[in-house]
């Protein structure tokens, strides 16, 4: 099966950056609550005067939690007006070079020219372009190496080598975080499924044509008022996709609604501009992951007991105990593929913005649209509690 090559040379999600008030209190949640591991730190101790950042992973999902120290730092600005959020949804690629170049001529907004980022582990190339609202898209390429490079930080780039041989790094994560181990009790959260981005209304074929025409991805899904619109909290959505369908960013924007508030619309009121509304983590054994987070304490949004009697005739035969389910508040779908089994949890923050999705796919490649109405009304009826509906 031959897939489309991506322009930019995009290989995967290599990390997610948040810029939080207090990133030793919120490490300590996502380690206890969702069971990531810290390992990785910078801050005062490590000679960085400016902010302190805790690098979180769990399988293939590395997070990293920042808080800056000074008020002039360009993150007590973005904390400031968004609240804790998501700041950079960072990729690893061929070559920054060709990306970030590649990026900029077709239309991005340059935020870092390509530079290179070293310590006494090696060197990687980084850059970073804007997306939307105050995210930014970060590129970044080097190699593992299993030791530090004998010319680290003398490395001769003039060579016509390729990007990944010219920058190697043996560090812990990236440079200038030192390597700190404090176990999280994993819960089984092996993935980034997708991340999606909430903009402003009338923005999601801007923004669609964006990740078409700057990052080479494709429509994936298209989601309409049809599909998702309650009485309250319609909303329109796009899944952009890679070549690969390694990448998956669908993007919301609030429709016309019969009265009240969209959901989407509460979103851009809180975080007061477009932004990444959920992140999704795909793991393996969904009953056992939400079981350990529920016991955890993470707070998941409920759909009333009567969506399980229609399971049967809905979604058809599945694995699982239909009980089970209901027990913990995983939704079912279907596609022609197969099914995934899903749960939402409530916003992370006290602003009704970012929050999480946990899903299992067995086969479907959808993203739950056949759940769309009952989850909607248990978010709007979150909404009306919060007195903003
Ligand atoms: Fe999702």
């Amino acid at each position: 099966m031959t897939e489309q090559r991506n322009p930019l040379g995009l290989k995967k999600i290599h990390h997610v950056e948040f810029y939080v008030g207090n990133a030793k209190q919120a490490e300590f949640f996502y380690r206890k609550a969702f069971g990531f591991s810290r390992v990785g730190y910078m801050g005062l101790e490590t000679g960085n005067r400016e902010v302190t950042s805790y690098l979180l992973k769990q399988n293939n999902v590395n997070f990293i939690l920042s808080t800056p120290l000074l008020p002039d730092h360009p993150g007590s600005e973005h904390i400031k007006q968004h609240g804790d959020g998501v700041h950079d949804i960072a990729f690893q690629v061929e070559d920054v070079d060709h990306a970030f170049n590649e990026a900029v001529k077709r239309g991005a907004r340059p935020v870092e020219e390509p530079h290179d980022h070293g310590d006494e582990n090696g060197v990687v190339r980084h850059a970073s372009i804007a997306t939307y609202g105050d995210t930014i898209h970060s590129f970044l390429s080097y190699s593992r190496g299993g030791s530090a490079p004998a010319n680290a930080g003398g490395i001769d780039r003039t060579a016509a080598a390729p990007a990944e041989e010219k920058y190697v790094y043996s560090g812990v994560f990236l440079p200038g975080f030192v390597e700190q181990q404090v176990e999280g009790e994993s819960t089984g959260i092996m993935l980034v499924d997708h991340i999606v981005g909430n903009v402003e209304l009338g923005k999601m074929n801007e923004w669609c044509d964006f990740y078409r025409d700057v990052m080479g991805f494709h429509r994936y899904i298209t989601f309409d008022d049809e599909d998702i619109s309650t009485e309250y909290s319609a909303l329109m959505s796009i899944v952009m996709s890679d070549g690969g369908h390694n990448i998956k960013f669908p993007i919301n924007e609030p429709a016309e609604s019969k009265k009240g508030v969209s959901q989407i619309q509460e979103y851009i009121d809180y975080y007061r501009s477009a932004g990444a509304q959920h992140i999704a983590l795909l793991c393996r054994d969904v009953l056992h992951t939400v079981g350990m987070l529920q016991a955890n304490g993470v707070e998941f949004l409920r759909v009333p007991d009567t969506y399980y009697d229609e399971i049967p005739e809905r979604i058809g035969e599945i694995d699982e105990n239909i009980d089970d389910l209901k027990k913990l508040g995983i939704l079912v779908d279907r596609d022609e593929e197969g099914y995934l089994l899903q749960i939402f949890t409530k916003p992370v923050e006290d602003r009704p913005t970012v929050f999480y999705e946990i899903l299992q796919r067995k086969g479907c490649k959808g993203f739950g649209k056949g759940n769309f109405k009952a989850l909607f009304v248990s978010i709007e009826e979150e909404q009306r509690r919060r007195g903003n509906l």
